[in-house]
């Protein structure tokens, strides 16, 4: 019954961001930093999750990008808008939907809806994965020079001094190319179906990839730290189909080990 539900309220969720973009005059754009946007879509659509969950299960928490906080028991919606509004803003059609359910903090169901491809990928916990009902899995390619990758920079956003492009510059040479979708959730969503063989990313946060997380794994993938450990956000992540796992690792940490120990020379 949640499943449906979350089925239910996601495609409605998506449903309006397409009938926001179409709005006559344009969106209302506001900064939250230099280059960190926000729209009255991404307002107005986490208003109206945070609203029918709180209908449907007045006792459930929720965690939401634009929202923050919402009390709770054992279970917490954690909502993600608009995953990619940059992407969104410019007409873009790689943005997503993202919503992952929670219970003790474990995930248990998720969902990443991309409307303007119409393209729903759901997983619930022990139940695979599916992309538009159909069942999912990783790609089968386990050979990094014949990978290819995603991610994203967040980082830069915030003009951090730790970043991603020295990350960016070890892989890029050492795979077969790159994808910037402009969205954690749908390069996540892109992992399960076997779109792509990898993604890595720095600094992002819970809401980016509570819903990809689980359906990367339930779909046979494997999601940890630069280090192989549990991620923690906001923090490093990769998610890979499991066979190039453990080469970009290797690849990560001692890229990040190099960096820290310059850093530590300053
Ligand atoms: C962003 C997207 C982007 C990723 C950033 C995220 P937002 O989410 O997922 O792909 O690189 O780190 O912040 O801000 O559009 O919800
Ligand atoms: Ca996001
Ligand atoms: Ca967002």
């Amino acid at each position: 019954m949640m499943n449906e539900f979350l089925r239910d309220i996601i495609l409605r969720a998506g449903q309006m961001t397409l009938e926001f973009r179409r709005k006559v005059g344009g969106l209302a754009v506001d900064r939250k930093s230099k280059k960190d946007l926000v729209t009255e879509a991404d307002r107005a659509v986490e208003d109206y999750l945070v609203g029918q969950i709180q209908r449907k299960y007045p006792s459930h928490g929720i965690f939401g990008e634009e929202t923050g906080k919402h009390g709770g028991d054992e279970f917490c919606w954690v909502i993600d808008p608009i995953d990619g509004t940059t992407s969104y803003i410019h007409g873009q059609p790689f943005y997503s939907v993202s919503i992952g359910v929670q219970q003790n903090g474990r995930a248990i169901a998720a969902a990443v809806y991309a409307p303007v491809l119409d393209e729903l990928f759901e997983a619930q916990a022990g139940k695979g994965a599916t992309l538009n009902g159909e069942p999912i899995g990783v790609s089968k390619e386990s050979c990094l020079e014949d990978s290819l990758l995603a991610t994203g920079f967040a980082c830069m956003r915030d003009n951090q001094v730790y970043n991603n492009l020295p990350f960016f510059q070890r892989i890029l040479p050492q795979i077969r190319d790159i994808r910037r979708t402009g969205s954690a959730a749908v390069d996540l969503s892109y992992i399960a179906c076997g779109r792509l063989e990898g993604f890595w990313e720095l600094n992002l946060k819970p809401y980016d990839i509570a819903a990809g997380e689980l359906i990367v794994t339930e779909a046979g993938g494997r999601v940890t730290d630069f280090a192989g450990g549990v991620v923690g956000l906001p923090g490093e992540i990769i998610a890979t189909n499991g066979h190039i796992h453990d080469a970009m690792i290797a690849i990560l940490s001692q890229t990040k080990a190099q960096i820290l120990g310059e850093k530590g020379k300053e």
